[in-house]
């Protein structure tokens, strides 16, 4: 048994929120407890991929090293993970390059996430052509660098969020055209990678149940960071909007906020939202909201304390991601010896 090759990123933008927590990274630990022992398991800290929208340079320094801190804190073990910055393995951008020379531009374009930046900058510029002359290619091209960091390692798995489907069939498209193209006999040199989906649901804003929890809101009470404390979480959770109807009941379309809430208890608790809902039906919101502040801080409390503790051990962290960056250079180099001779160069 070859066993699996598991790759998954995340980009080094702020202190993780907990939607990032339950939909993606706390995934990632449980793959790598039920791992067998011929599995490959590399996460990577994607800095490139950070790029395609403005960054602080000071932040994004900053960021590189937190998320670091964080991947340790919850869980990933680096003897038994390959953990490290993409930004210190060069392989991904040149296979990357390679990989843009047999990619159709019309395939990117048709790409969810590249439609919805364009339909963006057209409202930002109140215009209703077709207008990509103010968005950067990178934003264009993305998707081919995923498929990069993923067929570098030859990845047999990806734990990604259902909103990663399409780029992972990109990714597919991609691997299968090199493999026609340049692989004597038409062998499969790159496994079509299979998208690992990551069980829990969306975590949405706690301030707007219609949009999901993200960085990129303005308003820090609408999410819970891993660094905020338990009276923060608490005060958070109790500003929370939910509605007016009596009792608790799990219905996302008439009752966004309510759901939102048993979505997280559900999630802390590895239960089911109507699980939980039932058991909550003839009480109040604020109890519901006291029960969520205290499963998340129970949650975030071990992980926040090592975080904070690791987030100081700068030394440490340089040492993690050089044995991260070597190993992983040391995977990614055999495929990349594969591909430059199979190309010509
Ligand atoms: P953000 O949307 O806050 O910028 P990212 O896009 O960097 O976060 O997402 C990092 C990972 O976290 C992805 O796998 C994404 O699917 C997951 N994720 C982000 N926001 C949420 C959310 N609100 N609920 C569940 N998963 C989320
Ligand atoms: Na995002």
């Amino acid at each position: 048994d070859k066993g699996r090759i598991i790759f998954s990123g995340i980009q080094p933008t702020g202190i993780p929120h907990l939607g990032n927590y339950l939909g993606a990274l706390s995934n990632w630990v449980q793959l790598q407890k039920e791992a067998n022992v011929n599995d490959k398991l590399i996460f990577s800290i994607v800095g490139w991929h950070a790029l395609t929208l403005p960054q602080n340079p000071n932040e994004l320094s900053q960021s590189r090293w937190e998320m670091l801190a964080t991947l340790l804190a919850i869980g990933i073990d680096p003897k038994r993970s390959v953990m490290f910055h993409q930004d210190d393995n060069q392989c991904h951008t040149e296979l990357a390059w390679i990989l843009n020379c047999i990619t159709p531009v019309g395939k990117l374009r048709r790409m969810t996430t590249w439609k919805a930046r364009l339909a963006d900058s057209r409202n930002a510029n109140s215009t209703s052509e077709i207008d990509e002359s103010m968005l950067n290619a990178g934003l264009l091209i993305y998707p081919v660098l995923q498929a990069a960091d993923i067929l570098a390692y030859r990845a047999t798995h990806v734990p990604v969020g259902e909103d990663q489907t399409q780029h992972l069939e990109l990714s597919r498209d991609i691997a299968q055209s090199f493999n026609r193209t340049f692989v004597p006999g038409k062998k499969r040199f790159f496994p079509l990678p299979t998208q690992l989906s990551t069980p829990s649901k969306r975590v949405l804003s706690l301030r707007d149940p219609t949009s999901k929890m993200s960085k990129s809101s303005p308003d820090v009470q609408s999410r819970i960071i891993l660094t905020d404390s338990a009276s923060q979480i608490s005060s958070k959770i109790r500003s929370a909007v939910t509605d007016s109807i009596k009792g608790i009941s799990y219905d996302p379309v008439q009752r966004p906020g309510v759901s939102n809430l048993l979505t997280i208890l559900a999630a802390c608790l590895q239960k089911e939202p109507e699980e939980v809902a039932s058991a909550y039906a003839s009480k109040s919101t604020g109890e519901l909201k006291s029960d969520v502040a205290d499963a998340v801080e129970a949650l975030f409390n071990g992980p926040r304390a090592e975080f904070e503790r690791l987030r100081s051990e700068k030394a440490y962290l340089v040492q993690v991601a050089k044995d991260g960056a070597e190993r992983a250079k040391e995977l990614s180099e055999e495929t990349m010896m594969s591909v430059r001779s199979m190309i010509g160069l």
